[in-house]
């Protein structure tokens, strides 16, 4: 009986951080750009008054899960993924600020 309650305790206490494990608190790292990688804060875009539904959904993020896209700054230039916003009107620009997301 012990052990039960134990391993009830255990699968709560999983559950719950991986409820909190996610954007805002979180950050995700795309690394594969040589001009640095790309920190992305969901704090920053929550505190922005940004909501889930603007990013996951059909058209921009579908899966709430790191890497099921790809980005290409193409895309972005397109008005795609992270170009649906920066794009100089909803949020800075993104041809003119390479640096404000990528850091070396
Ligand atoms: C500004 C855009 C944006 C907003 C707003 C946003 N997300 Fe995300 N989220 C992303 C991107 C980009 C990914 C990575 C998707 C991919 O690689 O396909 C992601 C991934 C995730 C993941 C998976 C993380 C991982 O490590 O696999 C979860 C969970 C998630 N988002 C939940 C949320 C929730 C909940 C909200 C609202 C509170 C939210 N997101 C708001 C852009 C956003
Ligand atoms: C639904 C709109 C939306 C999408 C999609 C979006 N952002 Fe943002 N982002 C914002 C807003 C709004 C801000 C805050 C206003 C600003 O800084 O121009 C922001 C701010 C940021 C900042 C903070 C920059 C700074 O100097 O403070 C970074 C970095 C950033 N976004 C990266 C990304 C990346 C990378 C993606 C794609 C994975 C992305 N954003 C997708 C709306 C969005
Ligand atoms: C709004 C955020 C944002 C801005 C601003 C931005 N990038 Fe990116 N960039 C990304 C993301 C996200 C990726 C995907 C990285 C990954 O998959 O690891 C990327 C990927 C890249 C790549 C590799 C993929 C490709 O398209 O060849 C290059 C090169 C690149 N960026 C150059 C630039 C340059 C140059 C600028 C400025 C003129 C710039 N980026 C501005 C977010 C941004």
């Amino acid at each position: 009986m012990k052990k039960m309650i134990l391993l009830l305790a255990v699968v709560a206490f999983c559950s719950v951080t991986a409820a909190v494990a996610v954007p805002p608190g979180k950050t995700l790292e795309f690394t594969k750009s040589p001009m640095g990688k790309v920190i992305f804060s969901g704090q920053i875009h929550k505190d922005a008054g940004v909501k889930c539904m603007e990013c996951h959904n059909k058209d921009v993020f579908p899966k709430m899960k790191f890497g099921t896209v790809e980005i290409k700054m193409a895309d972005i230039y397109a008005g795609n993924y992270c170009g649906v916003c920066h794009n100089g009107k909803r949020a800075f620009e993104a041809k003119a600020n390479c640096n404000r997301c990528h850091v070396k």
